[in-house]
């Protein structure tokens, strides 16, 4: 088994890498790191993996840097991940971010989205975009994937196909998701009984990981909005993206150029055309899955396309997409530990 560290575990989606871990045939976890809660039983923060890691206890940072692990996962708030990268990386040790320290290639951008210059521009430049729907094969041997917004993650499989092919003129995006995507840490806004059965909108037009979409698309930033909704769900994003195309088209060139880019991809399927409300894709039918599933509906003047997606935040989102680019990072095939049914209904 190859050993691996997870640093941030217990937050929201260290805990998922965790649940995937405990499951995972190649991969064993053997250090999680907590700063808080060091020494206590992992269980007492997951305690749906009492089971599982029943001896286990949290260690500090310190003591993390010095145990020999094949990979670590860092499920830190961004500017907190990038130094521990870097300590890997002098180590030789592979890395499965899933900050938003080293998603950006572009160093403007990245001073524009995150309000400072990038403390570690070589980690930008060796890292991979950590979507393996779009970088599987420069993931395979590499040394460092990048963590993936999860509502660019979702945006992102939505539009790829299209932008791929120069169908895309703009697209207005209006994300809905649920209350994990803001970490485990307790909010005013995420407290329950005000985050509870909410449809509150916030962000209008400029969601951060815009900048993500428009990087992994390849159209300028200005040809997106990007506006989030706080939906009444726990897990899961959904993308309703309003696109102007760049010019006329039919139905079956725009299926011909979605299949071309889902292929036999291992997580990733079109919504059917029939029936009609199967047609549009629910987070629900994802959840806590490493699925994504995208649906898209043509207006009658074949120049304005619906396009939907979604996922499962916190696992295509998040831990999921991390496991899988380590698993392509270490050789390993890309499904191991990931092939979890979704919990439908839920
Ligand atoms: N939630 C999502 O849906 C989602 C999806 C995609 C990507 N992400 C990204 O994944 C990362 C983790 O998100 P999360 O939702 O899991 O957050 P979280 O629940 O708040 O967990 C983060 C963990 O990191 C540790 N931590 C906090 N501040 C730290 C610091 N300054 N230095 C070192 N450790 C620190 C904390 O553990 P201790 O206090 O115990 O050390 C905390 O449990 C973020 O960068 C986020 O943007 C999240």
């Amino acid at each position: 088994m190859l050993k691996a560290a997870v640093w941030g575990a217990s937050g929201m989606t260290g805990g998922e890498v965790l649940r995937i871990l405990a499951g995972h045939p190649e991969i064993e976890l053997t250090v999680a790191v907590s700063r808080g809660k060091a020494v206590q039983p992992v269980w007492t923060v997951h305690p749906h993996l009492r089971a599982d890691f029943p001896e286990m206890t949290f260690a500090t940072p310190t003591d993390a840097l010095t145990a020999p692990v094949d990979v670590a996962f860092l499920a830190l708030p961004h500017k907190a991940s990038w130094p521990v990268i870097s300590e890997y990386r002098k180590r030789g040790v592979k890395v499965a971010d899933l900050s938003a320290d080293v998603r950006l290639r572009n160093m403007a951008a990245y001073k524009k989205w995150y309000e400072q210059e990038h403390p570690a521009p070589d980690l930008m430049k060796e890292a991979v975009y950590g979507l393996p729907e779009l970088h599987r094969e420069e993931l395979r041997g590499a040394s460092l994937s990048s963590g993936v917004g999860c509502n660019a993650a979702c945006a992102i499989l939505g539009l790829a196909p299209l932008t791929k092919v120069g169908l895309v003129a703009e697209a207005r995006l209006e994300l809905r998701v649920g209350s994990s995507e803001a970490g485990a840490a307790p909010s005013r806004g995420g407290h329950h009984p005000y985050r509870d059965r909410t449809m509150r909108v916030y962000e209008p037009f400029r969601h951060r990981h815009l900048a993500e979409v428009a990087q992994e698309c390849g159209l300028p930033e200005s040809a997106f909005t990007m506006t989030m909704t706080a939906a009444p769900m726990v897990r899961g994003v959904q993308m309703l993206a309003q696109a102007r195309l760049s010019r006329k088209v039919n139905e079956p060139e725009l299926w011909k150029a979605y299949r071309a880019a889902v292929g036999d991809q291992p997580f990733w399927t079109l919504s059917p055309a029939r029936p009609p409300h199967l047609r549009l894709p629910d987070p629900r039918l994802v959840l806590g899955s490493n699925r994504a599933l995208t649906g898209f509906s043509l207006h009658e003047d074949g120049e304005r396309l619906l396009v939907v997606s979604a996922i499962d935040n916190l696992m295509k989102g998040a831990a999921g997409t991390a496991v899988q680019c380590a698993n392509l990072m270490l050789g390993l095939p890309e499904t191991s530990g990931l092939t979890m049914k979704p919990v439908y209904p839920a």
